[in-house]
């Protein structure tokens, strides 16, 4: 099956995850990945958090699969000469070092425009162009702070939490493939390439839409009835964190089920939508409540929804979180078991739909990897192991026209 991405060549000048997870997300499309790293050490997280000493780390390998690797020193002039030749060959450069670490190497955008106009060269940074903060380094929970995530996460009574999930690096990546995709696209329309920049902060913020709408809902009315701060608790003038109420009209909660006690996560995310308050009050056993005033309306039922959600947990006390649910769905009622990382390693539906995949290694064995989020009916991405430091360098300088003589010579230059 041919890929749609197959004849791109990407540069691929990231590391540890934001420009990384971008990257990968291209090759598994298709497009040829030339992972570029500095001899000898090579991505950071290589070495980062290892569980098999000697082996790459799982924080390298889940973050790029489908890439070959290049070693070069972009700092010596023969290591330059190498990238100069790459990028009139290649499509896209991508890039996440420090703010100006491009530059002080010698490309800049005007330099690589030079040396290939159709050349779409791609950035993540910490803050964008111009920003009071540009020159800081950044990563991932500096950027949800940044973002305005960590202010609006966690309990009322906590300090600001950041998500597990990589709202600053991952996120920032799969903003920064849309927006090569898109400069791809224009490119057929003009025949150039173009700078695509996104920062972390402002693909945080992107994120955060919804409470920048409460936000402003705040300041005009002095009040959110979405959030368990209504009707006894008291507003300040910014949005609150609302512990785990549902961000949209439909209130929600995590309630705890048979083993709480001792299961960290025997928890269901439990919503209270308005069309399904008959179903749910059928499937608790309280069929009062559809017709009781102080329960038949979403507006009613608010100033005492934590008292209803008790009267849920008291239902869920003997049921395990995969139990309730299955009662729960015949009545159309959006809810989920809370799942751990185990059992999302192990979940059959997630396996067979290629979401959590097993790839070989050279040197690990076997791995677990996230594979694509999203699926084709055209294209089903295959997911390969992660490159070895260097494992590519012969082969990319040979298609570069390197003989076997003038590599020999840019290994004594200590160039790869
Ligand atoms: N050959 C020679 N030098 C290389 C090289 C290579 N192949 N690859 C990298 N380098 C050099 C860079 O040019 C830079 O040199 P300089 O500081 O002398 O200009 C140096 O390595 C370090 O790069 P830098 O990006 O500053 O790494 P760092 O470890 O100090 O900072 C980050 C890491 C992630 C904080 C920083 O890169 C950053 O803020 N990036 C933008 C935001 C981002 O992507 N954050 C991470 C999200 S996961």
């Amino acid at each position: 099956m041919s890929k749609p991405l197959e004849g791109i060549k990407i540069i691929d000048f990231t590391h540890v995850q934001a420009g990384p997870a971008c990257t990968q997300l291209l090759a598994w499309f298709g497009a040829d990945v030339i992972k570029v790293e500095r001899p000898g050490s090579g991505d950071v997280t290589r070495n980062q958090l290892r569980d098999i000493p000697e082996a790459d780390a799982l924080y390298f390998t889940m973050l790029n699969s489908n890439k070959r690797s290049l070693t070069l020193d972009t700092k010596t002039q023969e290591g330059k000469e190498v990238l100069e030749k790459l990028v009139r060959e290649s499509d896209v450069l991508v890039e996440n070092f420090a703010p100006g670490a491009l530059d002080r190497m010698g490309f800049t955008w005007e330099r690589l425009n030079e040396l290939n106009p159709k050349l779409i060269v791609a950035s993540v940074k910490g803050f964008s162009d111009g920003h009071h903060y540009e020159d800081l380094k950044v990563y991932e929970n500096v950027a949800q702070c940044a973002g305005g995530a960590a202010s609006t996460t966690g309990f009322w009574d906590g300090p600001p939490t950041v998500s597990a999930a990589a709202l600053g690096d991952s996120n920032t990546g799969m903003h920064l493939a849309i927006g090569i995709l898109t400069a791809l696209i224009g490119r057929g329309q003009t025949g150039r390439g173009q700078k695509v920049a996104v920062s972390m902060q402002d693909s945080v913020i992107n994120l955060c839409r919804v409470k920048l709408r409460d936000q402003q809902r705040l300041d005009r009315v002095g009040f959110l009835e979405e959030y368990p701060q209504y009707p006894h608790g008291e507003f300040s003038d910014v949005v609150p964190r609302g512990g785990n109420a549902g961000g949209g009209g439909q209130p929600g909660w995590v309630l705890k089920c048979k083993g709480w006690e001792t299961d960290p996560n025997a928890y269901i995310y439990f919503t209270i939508q308005g069309h399904a308050w008959e179903p749910i009050c059928r499937a608790l056993g309280k069929p009062e409540w559809i017709s009781d005033p102080n329960y038949a309306t979403a507006q009613a039922r608010q100033p005492h929804i934590f008292d209803i959600f008790k009267t849920i947990e008291e239902w869920l006390a003997d049921k395990t979180k995969f139990e309730a649910v299955d009662i729960l769905r015949k009545f159309d009622i959006p809810c989920a078991p809370v799942l751990s990382m185990k059992e999302i390693a192990n979940d059959p539906s997630l396996r067979a739909s290629g979401t959590i995949v097993e790839v070989p290694h050279k040197e690990r064995g076997s791995y677990l990897t996230v594979g694509s989020p999203i699926k084709f009916s055209g294209l089903k991405p295959e997911i390969t192991g992660s490159p070895l430091l260097g494992e590519h360098t012969e082969e990319i300088l040979a298609e570069l026209g390197y003989s076997k003589d003038q590599i020999g010579k840019l290994h004594t230059a200590k160039a790869i």
